[in-house]
């Protein structure tokens, strides 16, 4: 038994931040941003949009794409490090927004940037032990809150985003490996400490990041665990159609491709528009690429991630 992504779905606020925006906020330029990060605009969810209304409107479209109604779906697991509130979970509050009454289990996951891969692997062991036919596996995540828009060092990097993939049980190959990874002793190199209630935070909200160090650690375990889930399948990096990273930054995904012997043209890139979206951003580029064309049928795709904990992780999907 195998888990199938059988549709995507993504989900972007209507406004965005531009470079030049940013530049009459705090002491940078767009010739930095995006010599240093490849990013030239990001979106930020309005006032009254919380966490769940991106989570609502990239499973709507998910759902929409697989071709199945809401109430087949028994597990909703939501990636997100900026939930609507302490409890309950985002996961709950987007069950009832979606309107699944039927026996389903509903848990976030906190993995920072790397929760859509932990949620996918734990979403995938759940259908391959038969607890679970069908899931939701959302990242979705409002880091414009956590932002410090005085801090140039991280402001300009991130913004706001959601997207869904809905995963089946299947008999031909879906998600053929994935590895998690964490290491808890770089837990302060990249880091916010507050929390959130009602969609505002309380206490010390911002990011902070070492992020030379951050970005030396990302390149170092990303192509190692692309090799891991590469190695367990016979594969090389030459196998690789499509990487599907997280889209942190453009330097981080050119160094990690350059490791794994990948061309950029096998990386989806989507940074530029929506910059560093965390959980929602691996969901964010799939859906691009799926409904562009890329992605097709019979091909090898990586997902792969890393972000504060440290946690890690990739996923290998037989398309
Ligand atoms: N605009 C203009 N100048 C800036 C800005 C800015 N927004 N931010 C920092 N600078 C300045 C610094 O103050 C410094 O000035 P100084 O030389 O006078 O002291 C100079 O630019 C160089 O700073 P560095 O920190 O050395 O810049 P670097 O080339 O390392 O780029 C960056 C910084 C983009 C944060 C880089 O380290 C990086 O990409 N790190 C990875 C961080 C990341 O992607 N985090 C995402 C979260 S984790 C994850 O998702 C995996």
């Amino acid at each position: 038994m195998y888990s199938k992504i059988i549709g995507t779905g993504s989900y972007l606020p209507a406004k965005t931040l531009t470079n030049f925006d940013l530049e009459k906020i705090v002491d940078t330029s767009h010739d930095w941003i995006v010599s240093r990060s490849g990013i030239v605009e990001r979106h930020i969810a309005a006032d009254n949009e919380l966490t769940s209304d991106l989570a609502l409107q990239a499973s709507l479209k998910a759902i929409e794409a697989a071709g199945i109604g809401s109430d087949q779906i028994d597990l909703v697991v939501v990636a997100t490090t900026t939930p609507d509130q302490v409890f309950p979970s985002t996961a709950c509050i987007l069950q009832d927004k979606l309107g699944i009454r039927n026996d389903c289990a509903a848990f976030d996951m906190q993995a920072v940037c790397g929760g859509f891969v932990y949620a996918m692997n734990t979403a995938d062991l759940y259908i391959r032990s038969g607890q679970a036919k069908t899931a939701l596996v959302v990242g979705a995540e409002v880091m414009s809150r956590i932002m410090d828009w005085n801090d140039r060092t991280t402001c300009v990097l991130f913004g706001d985003g959601a997207g869904a993939v809905v995963l089946q049980a299947s008999e031909s190959p879906g998600i053929v490996a994935s590895k998690l990874h964490a290491d808890g002793s770089h837990h302060g190199m990249l880091k916010a400490e507050g929390n959130i209630r009602g969609g505002v935070v309380q206490g010390d909200p911002f990011i902070k990041m070492e992020g030379q160090a951050v970005f030396k650690f990302a390149v170092k375990v990303l192509s190692s665990v692309v090799d891991e889930v590469l190695e367990e399948n016979h594969l090389q990096g030459s196998d690789v159609d499509w990487l599907v990273p997280h889209q942190a930054n453009i330097r981080i995904m050119e160094a990690t491709a350059k490791k794994l012997g990948l061309s950029m043209d096998n990386v989806i890139v989507t940074v530029a528009t929506h910059g560093n979206t965390s959980a929602a951003s691996i969901p964010l580029a799939l859906d691009t690429a799926v409904r562009d064309g890329r992605i097709k049928t019979g091909q090898n795709i990586i997902l792969e991630a890393v972000g504060g904990g440290f946690t890690w992780g990739a996923v290998l999907i037989k398309w």
